[in-house]
């Protein structure tokens, strides 16, 4: 199968790529668009076929449910039920936005294999122009997961999807670099107490100035069988080639581990800006230091950028858990499998 690119970016009449994106999902094909977040990879939620060829194409576990975008607040309520206060008051403050409500869903409406077989579903209005334009056009729901291979980073940009899903999807819009760059926080509704089941660009902070307490749990709490998690919790994610290590953001210590695996490994280096004359085989910028936003926004084209090279060992700065850091820490963690450098 060919993969056409469709540019739509703010500069030139986009209505024909719309249509022809349009055209493939109403036919039961799957189509990568940009969201705020990462690339998605979208069939119609309605379709069980065109939701089948997801899983194919990501190579992703059946048990691994996905996410339902809408294109207007108001179409919530025709796939799910139970809409609480907590719920309202979440779509209120940060739709659009990468804010997932898992609620439950309303039964016999969407595909089986959206939800995995679970009774609730997550579901989310993204905030990216193309995204809203896309879903406001076909007026119907896209069940889209992260447009990656399943375990490889998220994508960032148009050409991450291709190299992952090229020759596999019809058709990718190409709609720049997303801008936040890590995905929605998910966080589910139906409990007492919501629980963040996902950290992302919306924070605990943030929501509990509009909904009161959440509950964070840590991964090694997510790993306990009785704390409810997210079905993809499970699977390895974001992981390159090589095996990554964090380390403290500290240039002695990077320095010190370099020296000590010169002789034997390759190593690319993830770090911060001020980090860069530290001589790594590879240097992948993470921004400016002690600016999270830029951080999350490029994570994992440096995870990826990685399998470019003949890297045999990844170094990653670890940062603070505050704000987006709890997201990004959350990410890296992943990546690592939990391993830190020691010496
Ligand atoms: O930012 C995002 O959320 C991106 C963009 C494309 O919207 N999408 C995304 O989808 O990251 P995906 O499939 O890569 O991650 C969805 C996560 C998975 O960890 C999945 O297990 C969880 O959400 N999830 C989906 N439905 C759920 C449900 N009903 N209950 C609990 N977890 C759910
Ligand atoms: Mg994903």
């Amino acid at each position: 199968m060919h993969t056409f690119q469709l540019i739509v970016d703010e500069f030139v009449d986009n209505s024909e790529n719309y249509t022809q994106a349009v055209d493939l999902l109403n036919n039961g094909e799957i189509v990568a668009f940009p969201t705020e977040t990462v690339y998605g990879l979208g069939a119609v939620a309605t379709n069980e076929q065109a939701v089948k060829k997801i899983f194919a194409a990501k190579g992703r576990p059946s048990d691994n449910p996905l996410i339902v975008h809408i294109g207007t607040v108001e179409e919530v309520s025709l796939y799910t039920t139970n809409i609480s206060e907590v719920a309202q008051k979440c779509m209120e403050a940060f739709w659009p936005g990468p804010l997932t409500l898992v609620m439950d869903v309303k039964p016999n409406v969407l595909a089986p294999s959206v939800t995995a077989g679970l009774d609730t579903v997550g579901i989310r209005m993204p905030d990216h122009p193309v995204a809203l334009e896309l879903l406001q056009t076909l007026k119907k729901p896209l069940a889209a997961p992260s447009a990656n291979r399943s375990g490889k980073p998220s994508p960032t940009k148009a050409e991450h999807v291709f190299e992952d899903l090229q020759n596999i999807i019809p058709c990718i819009l190409d709609g720049g670099m997303t801008g936040i760059g890590l995905e929605s926080t998910v966080l589910d509704v139906t409990l007492e107490t919501p629980v963040i089941l996902r950290p992302g660009g919306v924070t605990k902070e943030m929501l509990e100035a509009v909904i009161g307490p959440v509950v964070e749990p840590s991964l090694e709490q997510q790993k306990i069988e009785s704390t409810p998690k997210a079905p993809g919790m499970k699977y390895t994610h974001y992981a390159p080639d090589a095996p990554v290590y964090l380390i403290e953001a500290n240039k002695i210590a990077i320095e010190t581990a370099i020296a000590e695996l010169k002789p034997v490994h390759k190593v690319a280096l993830l770090a911060p800006q001020n980090f860069e004359e530290i001589e790594a085989d590879y240097y992948f910028s993470f921004g400016n230091a002690h600016d999270l936003e830029q951080m999350s926004a490029s994570l994992y084209d440096a995870l990826r950028s990685c399998d470019k090279t003949d890297a045999t060992i990844i170094l990653a700065t670890a940062t603070s858990k505050t704000g987006v850091g709890t997201a990004i820490m959350n990410r890296l963690e992943k990546a690592a499998g939990g391993k830190w450098y020691s010496l």
